[in-house]
Formats: structure tokens, C-alpha cells, sequence
């Protein structure tokens, strides 16, 4: 039965999770839990780095990027022993639940804990958008914002000078941010993980482009992890009208105040995590699925992963 829950971020931070933070901090207070933070994500977990929370500790949290909390990628939390001592932390100041706030590898570390006895619901906290159970993640939508602006920008130059802007995003192995960006910003090319990467193909559409549809300029939307876009642009210089221009948009994705769309979103989620234990239910993720805040089992999640995502692809081919 819970009675005192600890809240901490893990992997790579995202705008969103101070609200997610905040939200957990105060369902758990209304339903008389006590709450403590953990200290960045599973490593203060192990070294038993945590802080009281209470009301006013979330106040003025809601609208700051990052995650107040800190947050690290602990590689060696896979190891049986590492979590055993994260557990006699908890032990110490009675914290028999936990929400944990990050990626898949974030769900891991809580699906280890579970087998172990302690209650653990996991809240989708990424820009990356490649969290199972869940059509969004907290923070996807203010790294789609600011890559626009960023992409909206670059448009004006690139115009000007009869050039090809070779923009790379984030996103792991998901190409998400890539997809939604691209769509948005009216690029003409967009490289994601999820479709074969042709660079004959790029480079004759770009040819086509100048040739028999006679653009200004282009613009080509590349997910991580996929080529060096540096040497994409090299070669667009090389071989086509256009003069090409790398720009890798890098951490500034992941910083910034979140858009109420993430806000909104944490909020609800993180209520649901604290509405979760109070049930008594735990092992769980919890996600956003046409609008209704659900939970998924982990197992489940983890191992068979859902695909919630519409064929923007195709729409992309149409209107390119
Ligand atoms: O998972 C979020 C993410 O920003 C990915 O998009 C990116 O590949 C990775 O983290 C970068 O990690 P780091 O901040 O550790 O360099």
C-alpha cells in the first residue's frame, strides 16, 4: 500500500517534466502521501539523494525547461546489486513507491524495481516521442516548437541565397520530430530511420526541384543517427544548382519553457500516476491515447510496443 512516494527524472531531460514533477507532487499531497524528490534520476536513487517536498517546493516550477530535479543516464542500474541498494534507501525513509519520469530506459530500470516489490509507474518524459503506450511524450511537442523557429529562420536565409539548408534534429531512432517538423515547415526532403535512406534519390529530387519545378531554394529535414549532414550538404553542393548548408540543431531542442500542450499533458499524466497508486496498481506506464490519459502495463509496453502513430509519410509525399 502506498504511503510515500518518490518522484525522479532519468535520461535525457525534456520540457515538461517540472510539470510532471509539480503535478505528482501535489496529487500525492491531496490524497495524504508524503512525497520526496529524488536527486538526478536513478544514480540518487543509489545514493540516496533525496529532498522532502511539500506545496510550495513545486511553485514557479510549472513553466521552467529541464527538470529541477536533475536527471543522469545510469548505466549500471541494470545491475541486480545497484538496485538492491537503491532499495534499502528507500527503505530508510519509508518511500515504498516510486513515479519515474524518462524514456524506455527509464521504464526498464522501474520494470526491475517492480519484480523486486516496489510499486513504480512510469510518466513518458522525451522530446524523442518514442515512448511505448502513449501517442505523445511530455516534451515533444516544445522540441517541435523550437526546431520550427529554428527551421523558419534558416528558410528566411536559405531563400535568399538560392541555397539547399540541410537541418538535423533529434529523436534517437524515432523519426518523429523529423516527420512533424518537416510537415510543418514545408520542407521538401525528410530523412527519417523509419524509410530507407536513398541519396541517389535525394539528390536527383533536389536536381528536379531547380530544374522542372524551378524552387528558390530547399530545404531538407534529416533525423539524427542516419548520415553525416555535413557531407549530405557537401555533395549537394557538388551535384546540384543548389549551394548546400549543414546545420545540426543539437541540445537547443531539448531546452525552453514548455508549451501548454506539454504542460497540460505532464499534468494529466502525472495526476494519473499518483490516481494509479492510490488504486493500489503499479507496474505501470502511463500514456496518452486519442485524448484519454490510459496506463499500460510495463511488461506489456516494454515488450510489445504498440505502434500509435498515423502515416504522416504518406501525407508528406502528397503535399511535398
Ligand atoms: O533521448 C533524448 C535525446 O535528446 C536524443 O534525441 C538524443 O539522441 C540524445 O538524447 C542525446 O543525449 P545526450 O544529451 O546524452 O547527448
Amino acid at each position: 500500500m502506498t504511503r510515500c512516494i518518490g518522484v525522479l527524472t532519468s535520461g535525457g531531460d525534456a520540457p515538461g517534466m517540472n510539470a510532471a514533477i509539480r503535478a505528482v507532487t501535489r496529487s500525492a499531497l491531496a490524497r495524504g502521501f508524503e512525497i520526496y524528490g529524488v536527486r538526478d534520476g536513478y544514480k540518487g536513487l543509489v545514493g540516496g539523494d533525496f529532498v522532502k517536498l511539500d506545496r510550495s517546493s513545486v511553485s514557479d516550477i510549472m513553466f521552467r525547461g529541464g527538470t529541477f530535479l536533475g536527471s543522469a543516464r545510469h548505466g549500471s542500474f541494470r545491475e541486480s546489486a545497484v538496485q538492491d541498494i537503491a532499495i534499502e534507501q528507500m527503505k530508510k525513509v519509508g518511500m515504498d513507491s516510486l513515479v519515474v519520469i524518462g524514456g524506455d530506459g527509464t521504464y526498464r530500470g522501474a520494470y526491475d524495481l517492480c519484480k523486486k516489490g516496489i510499486n513504480c509507474i512510469g510518466l513518458p518524459g522525451t522530446i524523442d516521442n518514442d515512448c511505448p503506450g502513449t501517442q505523445y511524450t511530455i516534451g515533444f511537442h516544445t522540441a517541435l516548437n523550437t526546431i520550427v523557429e529554428c527551421v523558419d529562420k534558416l528558410r528566411d536565409t536559405s531563400a535568399s541565397h538560392h541555397r539547399c539548408s540541410v537541418v538535423e534534429v533529434m529523436g534517437n531512432h524515432c523519426g518523429d520530430l523529423a516527420i512533424y517538423s518537416a510537415l510543418c515547415t514545408g520542407a521538401e526532403i525528410v530523412i527519417t530511420p523509419e524509410h530507407p535512406y536513398d541519396e541517389a534519390k535525394i539528390l536527383a529530387e533536389l536536381v528536379h526541384l531547380d530544374q522542372v519545378k524551378k524552387g528558390r531554394h530547399a530545404l531538407v529535414i534529416v533525423s539524427e543517427k542516419i548520415v553525416d549532414v555535413h557531407e549530405l550538404a557537401e555533395k549537394i553542393s557538388n551535384m546540384t544548382s543548389f549551394a548546400g548548408r549543414a546545420t545540426i540543431l543539437g541540445h537547443i531542442q531539448r531546452g525552453g519553457s514548455p508549451v501548454p500542450q506539454d504542460r497540460l499533458l505532464a499534468t494529466r499524466m502525472g495526476d494519473k500516476a499518483v490516481e494509479l497508486l492510490a488504486n493500489n496498481e503499479s507496474c505501470k506506464c502511463v500514456g496518452m491515447i486519442n485524448d484519454e490519459i490510459v496506463a499500460t502495463d510495463l511488461i506489456e509496453a516494454l515488450e510489445n510496443p504498440v505502434t500509435l502513430k498515423p502515416d504522416l509519410m504518406g501525407v508528406f509525399e502528397r503535399i511535398a
